[in-house]
């Protein structure tokens, strides 16, 4: 089968951090799967990698000027953008998001960005304490808004010598999100309800009960459809995550208000995905004063919070959507998710083994079991984009077969 970047016009810019070097491995991985691959450089990753290695690997010539004649002669920086089908910054420095974030045009990197209007993947890299400023936090917020996607940064030994995020993305992950921005939009249209993150269900003024969901599985699930064309809107408990701002999002805070927004908006959706941690109890009677620590031992009543899912299971739709659940277990995965996927009457259950490590709540990859009312299947280990992309063809394949 041909790979999604075969032919596919990918403007590489490579801006001026250590990473650079890795640029060059991304570049031949591109040109090897048969892409079309341009590169352009800021004065800074010439400091870290020749121009030379980037135009072998490429077989193009390499952008590196604006106001070089030969260069804007052969092809203008204007031409360059409106050229490319995406526009990969790897890797993307801490100025780089800054320049991009503000809308600078002051260097041949930042006037391309600022022409181009094809998707942009970032791959961030740099110094831990850098990444965790809140001015780049807040720089790539603004832009994963604006529609950018991101791709890492892992956390590690870092060149600097911290440990901690801040290493760019390995080439092959960064070519797999190309593959995902340039794959097929077989979700055009579809509407999808999607739910991400914890709840939080309140004991007195100022505590709560909750657990570990970041937020991170359903968030990708959002930013995958909307990749594939799907119309999205996310119902999000507490989270820092940021989302695309053509995806609809409803922020909720209770199990409670996350059903009343799932009820409403279910009737309309093509697909209903549940991959939010709902608590499961709330406090029977809220205290209307902080808790006072006068005894030894606290006991407090808790009632259960609706299913909001098994709600959706019974319920009777014009036209149903096709449901989707997760089930976070800790041991026979399998055999509770096939009961989850009865008990509630789902379509699709998508089973996560939360006791692993790399797995389930928190961390940036899973790995899970699709289990359907005729088999199960295990989906390769891999970031959560990756298993949302594995999640996502399931629900392309049985929508494609509802009229
Ligand atoms: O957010 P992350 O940090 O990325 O972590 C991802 C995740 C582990 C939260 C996610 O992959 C996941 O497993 N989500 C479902 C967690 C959960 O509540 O599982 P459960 O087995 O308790 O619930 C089964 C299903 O019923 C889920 O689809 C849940 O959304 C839904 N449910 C549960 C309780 C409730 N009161 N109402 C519900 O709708």
């Amino acid at each position: 089968m041909e790979d999604a970047l075969f032919k596919r016009r990918i403007l590489v810019a490579v801006t001026g951090g250590i990473a650079a070097y890795k640029a060059a491995e991304l570049v031949r991985l591109l040109v090897k799967t048969g892409g079309e691959v341009r590169v352009a450089m800021t004065a800074g990753a010439q400091k870290f990698i020749t121009p030379l290695t980037l135009q072998t690997l490429s077989q193009h010539p390499v952008a590196t000027d604006t106001f070089d004649l030969q260069q804007e002669a052969t092809i203008s920086h204007i031409e360059l953008a409106d050229w490319a089908e995406l526009f990969v910054v790897a890797p993307a420095t801490a100025n780089a998001l800054a320049q991009l974030g503000q809308g600078l045009a002051n260097d041949l990197f930042s006037t391309i960005a600022l022409a181009c209007r094809a998707p942009q993947l970032l791959a961030p890299a740099m110094n831990v304490n850098m990444w965790q400023h809140p001015a780049t936090q807040a720089n790539l917020a603004l832009l994963v808004e604006r529609g950018a996607f991101a791709v890492g940064p892992e956390a590690g030994d870092l060149a600097c010598g911290w440990v901690g995020a801040g290493r760019m993305a390995e080439p092959s992950a960064i070519l797999q999100a190309c593959r995902a921005l340039l794959g097929p939009r077989d979700l055009d249209g579809k509407k999808f309800l999607i739910t991400a993150g914890p709840t939080h269900e309140a004991l007195d003024p100022v505590r709560f009960l909750s657990n570990r969901s970041s937020g991170k599985m359903g968030f990708a699930l959002a930013r995958q459809a909307l990749r594939r064309g799907a119309q999205v809107t996310l119902i999000a408990g507490p989270t820092e995550l940021f989302a695309p701002g053509n995806v609809e999002r409803v922020d909720v805070v209770t199990a409670e208000e996350m059903r009343k927004n799932a009820l409403e908006r279910a009737p309309l959706a093509d697909a209903v995905i549940m991959a939010a941690a709902v608590g499961d109890y709330r406090a029977a009677k809220v205290a209307p004063q902080k808790i006072k620590k006068s005894d030894d031992r606290l006991a407090i009543e808790l009632e259960r919070n609706p299913d909001i899912l098994a709600e959706l299971g019974k319920k009777d739709f014009a036209r149903r959507p096709l449901l989707v659940g997760f089930a976070a277990e800790t041991e026979e995965v399998e055999t509770r998710a096939a009961r989850k996927l009865q008990e509630k009457h789902c379509d699709l259950i998508v089973a996560n083994d939360v006791s692993q490590t790399d797995a389930g709540f928190g961390v940036d990859t899973n790995r899970v079991l699709l289990v359907d009312n005729e088999r199960t299947t295990a989906l390769p280990f891999g970031s959560k984009d990756e298993v949302a992309g594995g999640i996502l063809d399931w629900v392309a394949a049985h929508l494609s077969t509802r009229l």
